[in-house]
């Protein structure tokens, strides 16, 4: 998942590129955000996009930092947010070793780790927790592989929206999808994107430098996943996990 990925996406984002914001109907990360905000300390977005996330910060803290590895999302970001005068912005590549990282009390990173690519994810999660204090607190969500694999169960079972998922034909296409699903990658309209165990989370955080307080789901409805959901199927919805965690 390359930096031309991302800039491709920019000018169709709203299109394409799912509202974890709008979706998050209990609203849970925005509490979570709300817990720690203060208006003597300052707040990264990490993967900021087109900026959904700025104004909640830019009301809550004094300084808020906004970065992506997009230049064209950046540019959308700073015209959606052109009232808030506390943002800065940088494009920035989270999973390259040799960058000049701020500094802030808390981070905010909203499905932004979803490359595929191993060790661009360790970078990644290094150069985030070289973004927070000491004691300074980070809000991940990302995509849970347990819900994926429940969403596919149940529409194998109950042949939901059958023409969406035809079966794999191809024999190397077949073995290249197993690999990458050994792996956490499964694909979201044809590109692979990192999806997470919950305990695999509390490994990786753990091994990245934080102590995990909470992963919770944030449940979404599940025409996110089906066009068609059969009318029973109410709970459990799908999900992405969102982890709070404290870098030591
Ligand atoms: C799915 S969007 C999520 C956007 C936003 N956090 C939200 O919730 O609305 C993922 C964003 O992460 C950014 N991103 C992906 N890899 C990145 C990296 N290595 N460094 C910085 N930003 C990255 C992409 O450019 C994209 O804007």
């Amino acid at each position: 998942m390359k930096r031309s990925y991302w800039e491709k996406t920019a000018s169709h984002y709203e299109d394409e590129i799912f509202d974890v914001l709008q979706n998050d109907k209990k609203g849970i990360i925005r509490s979570a955000i709300q817990k720690y905000a203060s208006n003597k300390k300052t707040a990264i977005d990490i993967g900021c996009a087109v900026g959904k996330w700025l104004p909640i910060l830019s009301k809550n803290f004094k300084k808020v930092m906004a970065i992506d590895i997009s230049a064209e999302n950046i540019k959308i970001a700073k015209k959606n947010n052109k009232k808030y005068k506390n943002i800065s912005y940088q494009r920035l590549d989270m999973s390259s070793a040799d960058n000049e990282l701020p500094r802030c009390d808390l981070a905010i990173c909203i499905n932004a780790l979803l490359t595929p690519d191993v060790k661009d994810r360790i970078q990644f999660l290094e150069n985030t927790a070289s973004c927070i204090r000491k004691k300074g607190v980070l809000i991940l969500t990302v995509p849970s592989l347990e819900s994926w694999l429940l969403s596919h169960i149940l529409q194998q079972r109950f042949a939901i929206d059958k023409t969406s998922f035809p079966d794999t034909k191809n024999k190397t296409a077949a073995m290249t999808q197993w690999k990458n699903m050994l792996q956490g990658n499964v694909a979201i309209d044809e590109v692979q994107h990192k999806h997470y165990l919950k305990e695999e989370l509390k490994i990786v955080l753990a091994k990245a430098g934080f102590k995990v307080n909470t992963i919770k789901k944030i449940k979404y409805d599940w025409h996110t996943e089906f066009i068609n959901p059969p009318k029973w199927l109410k709970n459990p919805q799908p999900w992405d996990w969102m982890a709070v965690v404290m870098k030591k």
